[in-house]
């Protein structure tokens, strides 16, 4: 793997060794018979610092398969998310069950939620995955999106067209769209969040204040080298376009990228390597301190998603009310839960769970942390066994009617807050 993800920086890999052209992108032959082939993930023109672009040395063009068809979509949904009406409820699950019958990555996701629209790259799909099986003889790529993985149960391996990733509960795998990839599960069953992005690449937040380190270097992400298969047989290419499913045959693999350069890559982050900045004098700051990436709109500070974690760290703030405070945002939450607990919460919320808190939703501590907090004496305390992460995105997120209808949706979450007794006293 190679250090330092795509944030703009240039990227070099060739399993065979020399198939790289010396100069030039596209030289009227490339080395070994292969097929020079631009892979774009921005417009031509935009600034340099967001130009996304690699170049494939394949053993085929990406051209080649057969016509595309309908595909059942199963429990995953596109925009514009309008199934059922969206309600204000504060929302909780339970986390999906892993299936009994052969499921695959790609038959196995579940879309909770989703804003904007994929025809005009605005806002971002969220879906759970449970698999019990490999993809096997199936590959899949968005086309509406981009796709940031975070597994909760089971390592999985990423072939994907630019090389090969391993990613396990605890870190993150970042596809960007289009990239052609196949899932395979090394612990048998696996179970995760998916943030399909449709918006702008994910990239590091700027720092401000904070300076030139911390949150998630630069340097803690990696990207694959390139590896290749050079396979024929009856395949199965999956495409998720225009909110759709589709299907065409293809007969060999496409993941047969020889050599590689750009910057238009996949990339993995330990969530470990996270620089936790926070309080040490009183009081609580805002979440943002705690983003990962962000997904930029047109309005500078409204992201289309944040992807936020609230990781293991010292809690040592004086005269304060430590665990997340009661707010009402215009932004929309969606959170999860990869291992441990979430200090807002005392329980029901279990890893592979999710909760969504929409627009102007109040939310916050349940009853039984809001006294626990209120009362415990302010010592140093590392808040260890808890990874909890949120999807913070500008659009209102529209459950599906999946999302509201599943036994798995906590219709007595609403309680959680009963207990909060009125203490006023006007005396
Ligand atoms: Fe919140």
């Amino acid at each position: 793997m190679h250090d330092q993800s795509g944030f703009g920086n240039e990227f070099a890999s060739e399993a065979i060794a020399g198939v790289l052209p010396a100069r030039g992108n596209s030289p009227q032959r490339v080395g070994r018979g292969l097929y020079a082939e631009q892979f774009s993930g921005s417009p031509f023109t935009v600034p340099r610092p967001m130009q996304r672009r690699s170049w494939l040395y394949r053993i085929r063009p990406s051209v080649l398969h057969e016509p595309f068809a309908p595909r059942a979509m199963r429990l995953l949904r596109g925009s514009p998310f309008d199934e059922v009406p969206t309600p204000p409820n504060q929302l909780r699950w339970d986390p999906l069950t892993i299936p009994d019958e052969p499921t695959d990555f790609i038959d196995g996701l579940v879309t909770i939620a989703g804003n904007g629209d994929s025809f005009a790259n605005a806002g971002v799909g969220i879906h759970l995955y449970a698999a019990n099986r490999s993809m096997e003889g199936r590959f899949f790529y968005d086309a509406d999106g981009e796709l940031l993985l975070v597994p909760q149960q089971g390592a999985l391996t990423l072939g994907t067209e630019l090389g090969i990733i391993e990613v396990k509960p605890g870190e993150i795998a970042v596809i960007p769209r289009g990239t052609k990839f196949r899932v395979a599960l090394n612990d048998g069953d696996a179970r995760g969040y998916v943030c399909e992005n449709f918006g702008q690449p994910f990239r590091l937040p700027d720092l401000g204040p904070i300076g030139s380190n911390g949150l998630a270097n630069p340097r803690d992400f990696l990207t694959p080298v390139a590896a290749f298969e050079d396979v024929d047989g009856d395949f199965e290419l999956v495409a998720k376009f225009g909110a759709a499913l589709w299907s065409a045959k293809i007969d060999h693999s496409p993941l047969d990228v020889v050599a590689w350069h750009g910057n238009y890559a996949p990339y993995k982050y330990d969530l470990a390597q996270f620089n936790v900045i926070n309080t040490v004098s009183f009081d609580h700051p805002d979440p943002s301190i705690f983003t990962v990436l962000t997904s930029p709109s047109e309005i500078a500070g409204t992201a289309n998603c944040d992807f936020v974690i609230f990781p293991p760290r010292w809690m040592v703030a004086e005269n304060t009310f430590r665990p997340p405070y009661f707010h009402r945002n215009v932004m929309n939450e969606f959170m999860g839960l990869i291992y441990g607990v979430y200090d807002a919460k005392a329980e029901g919320f279990a890893p592979g769970g999710g909760s969504l808190h929409n627009c102007m939703s109040g939310h916050g501590p349940d009853a039984q942390t809001f006294e626990t907090a209120s009362t415990a004496k302010l010592e140093p305390r590392y808040l260890g066994d808890t990874l909890a992460f949120m999807f913070e995105t500008r659009f209102i997120l529209r459950p599906t009617k999946f999302a509201l209808e599943t036994p798995l949706l906590q219709r007595d979450y609403w309680r959680c807050w009963n207990g909060l007794q009125k203490h006023f006293t006007n005396e």
